[in-house]
């Protein structure tokens, strides 16, 4: 088989998360030297909830920071700014008339909103159609995503199809139905208060955070009664649940002996946490302090980054002009 296209969009809406590094960063970063790949900061998505221009730009920027920090070359893969290629809100547009309002009605996250009463704006209801271009745009193939987005990624593999059997001859499609690569075995990384890491839920603990910032959260981990002598259960601990995303299986196996034995308190395993996380991190951190003071040099990799993507998107776009009649 052809070597697979990867494209991943990642939205800046705030700090960036230890669910986002383990659930997407990572495997991003992992997947980016052996495969063409284009990496995406979904600025237009983030829009659906973030609409101040200095937040914004800051959030756009910070991305960037967290991407080149944790280890991804931009001689290796293209790592942009969603807006920066307007060819993607091009077929969008050309995609909102191919799809049924019905199958965006169905949407996880639209439907969520509704059922809680909130009334969701235009774009999150549209939110998949532009996922669907950004994808489709650069060919991708493989899209390292949570499970959560299987749905999503249905519809950007229906409007493949459906564009390809209104405006190609049956022997020469023009987008190729991306084949969902699915992270299944990807954890979902516990936030502070024991549900699923989310920033919805005011419960991260940012990637870059230390000292005290870091300390708070951490400490802040809701963990059972259990007094400090008594033996605990590890499998049933948040602490514990975290610990083993950063320690290798010998450290692991030795703090689930001490919580088994007694005698050892949550916070023990807390400071055992602080630690792992800032020794896993503190090399991107130092990397990350020294882009912070290099923004030209961090802009130009955007830009360098786009006029790769565009140069993917812009004659694709040109075939597609031609097929709908534009
Ligand atoms: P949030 O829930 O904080 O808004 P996003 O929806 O922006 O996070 O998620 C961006 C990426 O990070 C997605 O690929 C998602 O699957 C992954 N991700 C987010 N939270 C977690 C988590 N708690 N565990 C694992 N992966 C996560
Ligand atoms: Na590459």
């Amino acid at each position: 088989p052809a070597d697979p296209v990867v494209v991943s969009g990642i939205q800046p809406s705030g700090r960036l998360h230890l669910g986002n590094y383990f659930g997407a960063l990572r495997q991003h970063i992992d997947l980016h030297q052996q495969h063409d790949a284009y990496y995406f900061i979904v600025n237009y998505h983030a829009m659906t909830t973030v609409q101040d221009a200095e937040r914004l730009r800051e959030h756009t920027f910070n991305v960037a920071l967290d991407y080149l920090a944790l280890g991804f070359d931009p001689d290796e893969a293209a790592l942009f700014v969603q807006s920066d290629v307007p060819e993607v809100t091009e077929l969008m547009w050309i995609f909102f008339n191919l799809l049924p309002t019905s199958a965006l009605e169905k949407g996880v996250a639209y439907k969520d909103k509704v059922e809680a009463g909130l009334t969701p704006n235009a774009g999150l209801f549209n939110y998949p159609v532009l996922q669907a271009a950004d994808i489709l745009a650069y060919g991708g193939s493989l899209v390292p995503v949570g499970a959560d987005q299987k749905q999503n990624l249905e519809i950007a593999r229906d409007l493949a199809r459906r564009f390809n059997n209104r405006f190609c001859p049956e022997d020469e499609p023009l987008l190729p139905v991306p084949e969902p690569q699915i992270l299944d075995d990807v954890a979902v990384v516990p936030g502070t208060d024991g549900r699923k890491m989310s920033k919805s839920y005011d419960n991260t603990i940012g990637i870059f955070d230390e000292g005290d910032a870091l300390e708070e959260k951490v400490m802040n981990i809701v963990t059972d009664s259990t007094p400090l002598d008594a033996p605990k259960d590890p499998a049933s601990c948040n602490v514990f649940a975290l610990i083993t995303l950063f320690a290798d299986a010998e450290t692991q196996q030795e703090i689930a002996d001490k919580y088994r034995a007694g005698g050892y308190g949550y916070g023990h395993a807390k400071q055992a946490l602080q630690e792992l996380i800032e020794e896993h991190f503190a090399e991107a951190r130092a990397r990350r302090k020294d882009l912070e003071q290099r923004p030209d040099y961090v802009r130009d990799v955007l830009r360098q980054g786009a006029k790769e993507a565009r140069a993917q998107a812009e004659p694709l776009l040109e075939k597609v002009r031609d097929r709908v009649g534009l």
